[in-house]
């Protein structure tokens, strides 16, 4: 399998990302951020396909989900159907696989995964196809009871 894998999340200086299912903050040039990295292609033939876990999805106000311009894929271990467009898969490898083959094989260009459980990330931050973790720092300490796991070191370099 040669597709690589994007992290992306935001996290606070007390090195939170979530709080009771949401995000612990409101900052739209953060959403317009995170909307233009994941919807953006180089190959307008093309989409970004965003993997979350099950409830990150949950947190997305329904007039937003599907993310729209986004090939949504959703982990779940339950069996779940959330629409003809939403593709649940119950396991990161599975999803990885089901991207590369037909009908989607060829058509996704950048494939991130949305910042949800520490167990999520630390599975994608971990997986031999993570290629970047794009990382943005709020400059601020929030209560929060979802946290980044350790990034790990020995794979990656702070480049900015
Ligand atoms: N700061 C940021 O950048 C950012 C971005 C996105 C989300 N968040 C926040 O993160 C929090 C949500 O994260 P969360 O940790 O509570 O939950 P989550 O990872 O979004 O969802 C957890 C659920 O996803 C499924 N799942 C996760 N990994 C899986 C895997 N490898 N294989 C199969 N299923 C898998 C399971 O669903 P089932 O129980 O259905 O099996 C699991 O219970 C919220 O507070 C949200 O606002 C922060």
């Amino acid at each position: 399998m040669s597709v690589k894998l994007n992290v992306i999340v935001a996290v606070s200086e007390n090195m939170g990302i979530g709080i009771n299912g949401e995000l612990p903050w409101r900052l739209k040039k953060e959403m317009a951020y995170f909307k233009r990295m994941t919807k953006c292609t180089n190959d307008s033939s093309k989409q970004n396909a965003v993997i979350m876990g099950r409830k990150t999805w949950e947190s997305i106000p329904g007039k937003n989900r599907p993310l729209d311009g986004r090939i949504n894929v959703v982990l779940s271990r339950q069996n779940l159907m959330l629409g003809p467009n939403v593709l649940v898969c119950n396991s990161l490898n599975s999803a990885l696989h089901r991207l590369q083959e037909p009908p989607l094989a060829g058509t996704i260009e950048f494939i991130p995964a949305l910042s949800s459980t520490s167990f999520l990330l630390q599975e994608a931050m971990t997986s031999p196809h993570c290629f970047r973790i794009y990382l943005t720092k709020v400059l601020k300490a929030f209560k929060c009871d979802t946290f980044l796991p350790e990034v790990p070191g020995n794979t990656f370099r702070l480049v900015r």
